[in-house]
């Protein structure tokens, strides 16, 4: 074996600045990244080096010690207590003020405070999906993907407030061409190319049980989107917050890439946001069942923030109120608000958000230099959660909604949040909506799919549809 911490590697003649990233690197005990220096070409050795340049070695020796070697995880074990949220309205009072909270929010939609924000940086891998998530087609009659559902979503709300809202898409490494490459060659589902932005989130190496970088080919280090944390500083560092003040926008809707029924910039949710002069906010669904896979929004010490479900405690799973509802039942579907302010403020002094780690398989190199998957962890990989902010909030509407028409994600190939599960809740969503209306229909089983474009809600399609309309086959409106 070559000692590398004594060699001097090859590098091309007048490169001391290389030489300098190759001694940076060995000096932090990483040396073993250029075992296959020798084999390398120009532009490998060059694309290695380019790699390690951005990445941040003091910090991966910080995570090292901290999650690794001192054997820390980054559950959350402090005092926990359940977060308030404002009910879904039942009474009068509470319907007066979800009503108020709609005009306030459809007036800064129609001034045009408003953008859309997604993050779809993630890799998918539960869902097995050779491609960016957003291209998985899922629709339940024209099969349309997640993101074209998604644009028409957003498509129809300009056209409704009359203002262009403005998308930003956040992608990673390992998806942004790709992403790009597909509104492109859907015309940006008529969005128009200047009303969207585009840009990568950052990237982090996961570390193996030694602490050491990993190696998935001779000039390649194993790295992962940071997290959708990362998001935040990506708005900033990619000019996006900049373009955002640029154009008068000061409120952001976020929204994950997986569920098919985000209520996309819902005026109720910026309204209350908005009246309660909050800074970020989240949405919930009562959970289900107590093992239900979602975080759960709660106080830990009196900080704001989620709880992983695999953070749970089974005593805190299961616990009741008195009435028999669960005590941690606000479950996380991960959509929220954040004021631009707020996020500047977030990145001041760099990001601030924990590091959390996760114990995976990641592919190496085996003896012969060739990549071989794993099918035992052999790694740890870092990330950081967007909702980690909200315990920086000094104040956060946290609110209920109903799970039926805002929450079915694509996360499963089968099963509980697959594919299916969200054509079915399309599907079933579509058909209240019809009954709603008063719409005669006798179509059993058959598909049903009502576009964006005709139609956002129950409210939207009863005003487009003629009083007697009736359906008897299978139908697509648009
Ligand atoms: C997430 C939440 C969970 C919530 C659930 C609701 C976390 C840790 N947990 O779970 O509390 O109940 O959603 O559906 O987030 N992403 C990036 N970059 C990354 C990582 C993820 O952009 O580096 C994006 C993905 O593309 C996706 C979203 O973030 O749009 C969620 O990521 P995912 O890992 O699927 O979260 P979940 O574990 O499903």
């Amino acid at each position: 074996m070559m000692a590398w911490g004594t060699t001097q590697l090859i590098v091309t003649a007048g490169d001391t600045e290389q030489q300098k990233v190759i001694d940076h690197v060995r000096e932090a005990g990483q040396g073993h990244v250029f075992k296959y220096w020798e084999e390398l070409n120009e532009s490998s050795r060059a694309s290695l080096l380019n790699q390690l340049q951005q990445v941040d070695l003091t910090l991966m020796a910080a995570l090292h010690e901290k999650f690794i070697k001192s054997g820390h995880d980054s559950q959350k074990k402090g005092d926990l207590k359940p977060a308030d949220f404002i009910n879904l309205p039942t009474t009068e009072q509470q319907q007066a003020a979800y009503h108020q909270a709609k005009k306030v929010g459809e007036e800064a939609l129609r001034a045009g405070r408003v953008a859309a924000f997604l993050v779809a940086g993630g890799q998918g891998t539960r869902l097995g999906f050779n491609g960016p998530k957003g291209k998985f087609p899922v629709s339940p009659v024209k099969n349309k993907t997640l993101f074209q559902l998604h644009a028409e979503k957003i498509l129809a709300l300009s056209r409704k407030y009359d203002v262009a809202i403005p998308w930003y898409i956040m992608t990673s490494e390992t998806n942004h061409e790709e992403s790009v490459e597909f509104f492109e060659s859907n015309s940006y589902f008529g969005l128009g190319a200047g009303n969207m932005m585009f840009f990568r989130q950052e990237m982090i190496p996961a570390l193996s049980p030694h602490g050491k970088l990993i190696l998935d080919a001779k000039d390649h280090i194993f790295r992962n989107p940071n997290g959708h944390g990362g998001s935040l500083s990506a708005l900033k560092n990619s000019g996006a917050l900049d373009d955002m003040k640029g154009r008068g926008v000061d409120i952001i809707f976020y929204f994950q890439v997986d569920n098919v029924l985000v209520k996309m910039c819902d005026p109720v949710f910026l309204g209350y946001h908005i009246q309660e002069d909050a800074e970020m906010s989240a949405k919930v669904v009562v959970k289900t069942e107590p093992a239900e896979k979602v975080g759960v929004l709660g106080c830990v010490d009196s900080r704001l923030g989620v709880i992983e479900y695999s953070d749970l405690s089974e005593t805190q799973m299961q616990a009741r109120n008195a009435d028999g509802s669960l005590k941690f039942q606000a479950g996380n579907i991960a959509i929220h608000i954040l004021n631009v302010d707020f996020v500047e403020k977030e990145n001041e002094g760099g990001l601030r958000l924990p590091w959390h780690v996760a114990h995976k398989k990641i592919p190496c190199l085996d003896e012969t230099g060739s990549v071989v998957e794993q099918d035992q962890t052999n790694g740890y990989k870092f990330e950081t959660f967007v909702f980690d902010a909200l315990g920086d909030a000094k104040r956060t509407v946290i609110l209920e909604v109903d799970r039926a028409e805002e929450f079915s994600p694509v996360k499963n190939k089968e099963g509980v949040d697959s594919p299916e599960t969200a054509r079915r809740d399309l599907g079933n969503q579509f058909r209240r909506w019809l009954e709603a209306a008063g719409v005669a229909w006798s179509v059993g089983k058959d598909a049903i799919e009502i576009s964006p474009l005709f139609a956002l809600d129950a409210e939207d399609l009863k005003e487009k549809l003629p009083s007697d309309f009736q359906i008897s086959t299978g139908v697509y409106l648009a």
